[in-house]
């Protein structure tokens, strides 16, 4: 590091490590291509999250209408004892960890039952990682945080070994953005590196009434539409592209027969727009749109389908009187 005064916390970068990808991955460049040159046009959600992009979705989780960061959290909140006594995990390992705003819930069941678990955030976004780390250890001094960064679509091979009991924790219902045979073969590898006593603690959305689905997507500040809108400055900024992002509507309806979301960024009017990086212009007709997000509703029978199709077996299943979310406790199951 050189001769720097830089203080003791922030020399601290053995906190924090690579990990490299197991398979490779489409880059940008190569979903632009394949998603954006041809019709229907689509691109993967992961895209959002630049740092506008990564604010305006803490600022949806804090909307009225965007119920599941909240109950989620509420949920975690009551059962995170009853989660942490049960399985004393010597390491907490979260993908996409984020701001790991929900994770303190798991770490102060930790705290209170004595159990001073490494905490393991995986997450692409370097900054984030180290951030979180340094808050947490901070506020919990029996804590070791272990951050790891990359991208946990390139699989898990490369992570490090984790001697003792872990429990994965796969929060927000993000697997809602996997089509249902994408979301198998991720939890597939993911069951691949596990012990046969550790863990996985997945949250997921449920099925419910289409108004107060659609209302979430539909936040009435626009954060919402702002934040998909945000997805045209990332490709104009990352490929050169000169979207002009308020020619583009947001959409967001709730897809009945596929029980999801669907979110959709609408052409307003005919316009050209040309992406450099690959020498190309693409040509929309007004009204033509580009399905920028998937966003799956569960029900108890889709989540026992899934996970046992990817080996895992349902121990808990943790849900509100309402059954607006579900927290699922699962162990691998044999093979
Ligand atoms: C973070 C993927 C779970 O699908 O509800 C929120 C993202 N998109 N509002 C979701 C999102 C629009 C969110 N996930």
């Amino acid at each position: 590091m050189g001769l720097t005064t830089s203080p003791a916390r922030a020399a601290l970068p053995s906190s924090c490590q690579p990990v490299a990808p197991a398979h490779s991955v489409p880059s940008l460049l190569d979903d632009v291509r394949d998603g954006l040159l041809t019709s229907p046009r689509s691109l993967p959600p992961k895209y959002f999250y630049d740092d506008r992009g990564s604010r305006l979705f803490d600022a949806i989780c804090d909307t009225e209408e965007y119920y599941p960061t909240r109950t989620e959290d509420d949920l975690l909140g009551h059962r995170a004892a009853d989660i942490i006594a049960r399985l004393q995990p010597e390491h907490l390992v979260e993908l996409g960890s984020g701001t790991s705003r929900k994770t303190r819930r798991l770490l102060d069941a930790c705290e209170e039952q004595g159990c001073h678990a490494t905490y393991w955030p995986f997450d692409v976004c370097e900054s984030m990682v180290q951030d979180s780390a340094l808050a947490l250890m901070d506020e919990y001094d029996w804590l070791q945080v272990r951050g790891l960064v990359g991208d946990y679509h390139a699989g898990f091979e490369h992570l490090p070994g984790f001697p003792g009991r872990a429990l994965f924790v796969f929060l927000g219902s993000t697997i809602g953005n996997l089509e249902h045979e994408y979301a198998v073969s991720f939890l597939r590898e993911l069951r691949g590196l596990m012990g046969p006593d550790d863990a996985l603690l997945m949250g997921a959305d449920r099925v419910k009434d289409s108004d107060v689905l659609q209302a979430a997507y539909n936040d009435r500040d626009g954060l919402t539409a702002e934040f998909n809108r945000n997805l045209l400055r990332v490709l104009n900024r990352e490929v050169g592209a000169n979207f002009d992002p308020t020619a583009f509507e947001h959409r967001a309806i709730y897809n009945q027969a596929r029980s999801r979301i669907e979110m959709y960024l609408v052409a307003a009017q005919a316009q050209t727009v040309t992406v450099k990086a690959l020498d190309a212009s693409i040509e929309f007709v007004e009204g033509e749109s580009i399905l920028t997000e998937i966003s799956r509703k569960f029900t108890p029978a889709s989540l026992t389908t899934l996970l046992s199709e990817a080996g895992f077996r349902i121990e808990q299943h943790y849900e509100p009187a309402d059954g607006f979310f579900s927290l699922l406790l699962a162990a691998p199951a044999a093979d």
